[in-house]
Order: structure tokens, then sequence, then C-alpha cells
């Protein structure tokens, strides 16, 4: 069994990731903002209480981060799986209206935050036989897929550093076994993608699953699609 811990664990490509985890029986601890507005992840508690556990985690929040670590430790001693999968991205930006705040908060939340949850549960990660650090990122942020269409300067950009930065901890990451991926999610149908999106969250959780149950160390530090493919950075 699984022990895993996912961020934005509330609602959307999150809820999901941890409702597949509980069906195939691995143990998940589920951060959220505000556990006790998360009404869906209460009723999978319900459903799965000796497997779940609701974290309270803002990412934007050191001692949150750290309040949040603290409380995994006191239930176990390991983890073998962090994904990083909170997210924000704010929609109506442009060069003209550009507003500083919106894009520092995007990378305190996408990039910042991210960092924070990985030093904060570093040393769980390290206490698996069988670690795995996965950052949820976006076709958005690569560099070698960039188009005129996709104009989100704030979130493009952080989501390209954290891919950077998924290249980077791979390589520190490495000695102690920890392998490290990005994975696309696809276009989801969730609060962030909208209804109009091509993916189902079944669809896209599944997927990234089936990436994240591939990962070793034999292919620390890539980029993938939900659907196994290698992606462009
Ligand atoms: N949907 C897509 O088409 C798509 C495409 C590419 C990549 N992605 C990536 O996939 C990931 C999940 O996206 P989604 O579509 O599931 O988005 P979503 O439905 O908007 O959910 C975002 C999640 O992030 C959480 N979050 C936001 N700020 C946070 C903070 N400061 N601390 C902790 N949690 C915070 C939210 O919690 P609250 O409920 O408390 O706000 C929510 O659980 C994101 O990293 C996103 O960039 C999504």
């Amino acid at each position: 069994m699984q022990q895993v811990l996912i961020t934005g664990a509330n609602r959307g490509i999150g809820f999901e990731l941890t409702r597949q985890l509980l069906e195939r029986g691995e143990c998940v601890f589920a951060a959220c903002r505000q556990p006790e507005r998360a009404d869906g992840l209460q009723a999978l508690k319900s459903q799965f209480p000796d497997q779940l556990t609701i974290v309270a985690l803002d990412v934007t929040v050191d001692a949150a981060v750290m309040a949040a670590a603290t409380a995994v430790t006191q239930q176990t001693n390991h983890l073998d799986m962090l994904i990083n999968n909170a997210g924000i991205l704010y929609n109506k930006e442009t060069v003209a209206n550009f507003d500083p705040t919106l894009m520092q908060h995007t990378f305190e939340v996408n990039v910042f935050g991210v960092m924070r949850v990985i030093t904060q549960f570093l040393p769980l990660l390290r206490n698996s036989s069988e670690p795995k650090l996965v950052n949820i990122s976006s076709q958005l942020g690569s560099l070698q897929k960039a188009n005129p269409g996709w104009k989100k300067y704030s979130y493009n950009s952080s989501k390209a550093a954290l891919n950077m930065l998924t290249r980077m901890l791979s390589f520190e990451f490495e000695q102690d076994g920890i392998a490290v991926t990005a994975v696309h999610p696809g276009w989801v149908q969730t609060d962030m993608g909208g209804p109009e999106a091509a993916v189902t969250p079944p669809d896209s959780a599944a997927g990234i699953l089936q990436v994240t149950d591939n990962l070793t160390l034999a292919n620390t530090g890539k980029f993938y699609t939900f659907s196994g493919e290698e992606h462009l950075w």
C-alpha cells in the first residue's frame, strides 16, 4: 500500500486523484485549505475511514505547511509519493493591464508553494523505499510548445519555472532514490479548465496515475502528458 500526499485535494484533478488512489487501496493524505468545507473529501472519509486523512494546508503559508508536515509525521514515518497539484490561473491578463500582484500570487502558489511543500515533506519521502515526487505542470509551461494563442503570462511562466524546478530537483534527488516528474494533466473539465475542456477529471487522474506507476529512477526528470507520452520542454 502506497502512502501519498496530494495538495489541492478538495476539488478538480486533486480530488479525483485522491478518489482513485483510495479505490486502489492506497493511503492518502489529502491536503486542502479548508477541510471543514471540503464536502467531497468528508464524504470519502466516511467511505474510506482507515485510508484517508484530511490535512489542512495552504501552500502559501510557511507555518501551515510546517504544521501539516508535523501532523502527517505524527501518523506515518514515510511518504511514497508527493503530488504537488494545487495551482491557480488568472485568466484575464494583458500586457496593457499587467498587475504584478497577480503574477506574484501565481508564483506564490504554483512555484514557491511547491518548494515549501517539498522541503517540509522531504524527510518523509526520504524514508520511503521507492519515493516519487510528482509536479502537476501544464503544456502552457512548455517553451517549445509556446504559441501566441495562449497569452497567460503569469500562469505560463510559473509552470515553466515549475518545469525547471522539476529538472533541477531530479538531479538533486537522484542520490536519495527519489524519482521526479512533471505531468501535463490535459485540458480538464474542472473549475480551472472550464466545462468546454476535452478531458474528464477521471480520465486525467487515471492517466496521471499510470504515469506515476511507471515512474522510476530510470525515467526521472522528464515531462509527460497524462496519456504517457513525453512532453516537449
Ligand atoms: N484543468 C486544466 O485544464 C489544467 C490544465 C493543465 C494543468 N492543470 C494543473 O492541474 C492542477 C489542478 O488543477 P485543477 O484543474 O484541478 O484546478 P481547480 O479545479 O481550480 O483546483 C485547484 C486546486 O488548487 C487548490 N489551491 C489553490 N490555491 C491554493 C493554496 N494557496 N494552497 C493550497 N491549495 C490551493 C484549490 O483549493 P481551494 O478550493 O481552496 O481554492 C483547489 O483544490 C493545477 O496545478 C493546474 O495548474 C490544470
